[in-house]
């Protein structure tokens, strides 16, 4: 049974855009013939940052020692759901032009050399989604190009680590001031959406 991971982490319980476009796409993937969605909303059920820099090396000598067994449940658990997924959707909006704590929180759970990165990557090829929305442009000729830091370190790490085949879904301009500005908005959202649904129809 094709299993999506689907991972929420906008504080907006309201009117989130990402939720809504993660949404569409767990909509899509759940209507597929025996395709289920397991959900971890990191904002609703927060997992606590790493305890122990051994965290990010447990296999070294004396690793264990260094964190609690609550601790290496929680990573055991993370890692073993993210492992088990055959297709990956993560909603990460734009905080502080990077990505929000409690995603970077799960994100040094599940980096981890010798068990997902590096010499072992049992990740390669399956599909991730990143899906992000921001208050502001970062388009060329913005003014603001390169200041995305949160859909790059994301993609970097999913991508060129794990090894994961990735694609970003992005709307931007949620906070738009103008008229013509917000025009621009919902039309990538619109075609966000529709994006959305075409990869859960089709992962
Ligand atoms: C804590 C916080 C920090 C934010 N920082 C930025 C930022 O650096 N740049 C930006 O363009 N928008 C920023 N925003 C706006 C959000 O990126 C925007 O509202 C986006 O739509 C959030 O995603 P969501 O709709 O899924 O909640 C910030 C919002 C919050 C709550």
């Amino acid at each position: 049974m094709p299993q999506l991971l689907h991972i929420d982490s906008s504080a907006d319980l309201a009117s989130s855009r990402t939720r809504a476009l993660t949404a569409a796409l767990g909509a899509a993937w759940r209507v597929r013939d025996g395709h289920t969605v397991v959900t971890r909303d990191l904002v609703r059920t927060p997992v606590p940052h790493i305890e122990a820099a051994a965290q990010h090396w447990p296999d070294a000598p004396g690793a264990r020692e260094q964190a609690s067994e609550g601790a290496w449940r929680i990573q055991e658990e993370l890692l073993d759901e993210l492992l088990a997924c055959d297709a990956l959707v993560v909603g990460a909006p734009m905080y502080n032009y990077s990505m929000p704590s409690v995603l970077k929180a799960w994100v040094d759970h599940i980096h981890i050399p010798g068990v997902t990165a590096g010499s072992v990557r049992p990740l390669a090829g399956r599909p991730a989604v990143i899906v992000t929305a921001s208050g502001m442009s970062y388009d060329a000729g913005s003014g603001r190009e390169g200041w995305d830091h949160g859909t790059e370190s994301l993609r970097i790490m999913l991508g060129e680590s794990l090894g994961m085949s990735v694609a970003v879904v992005v709307a931007s301009r949620t906070l738009a001031a103008s008229e013509a500005e917000r025009a621009l908005a919902e039309a990538e959202f619109d075609a966000a959406r529709a994006r959305c649904a075409e990869l859960g129809a089709t992962l």
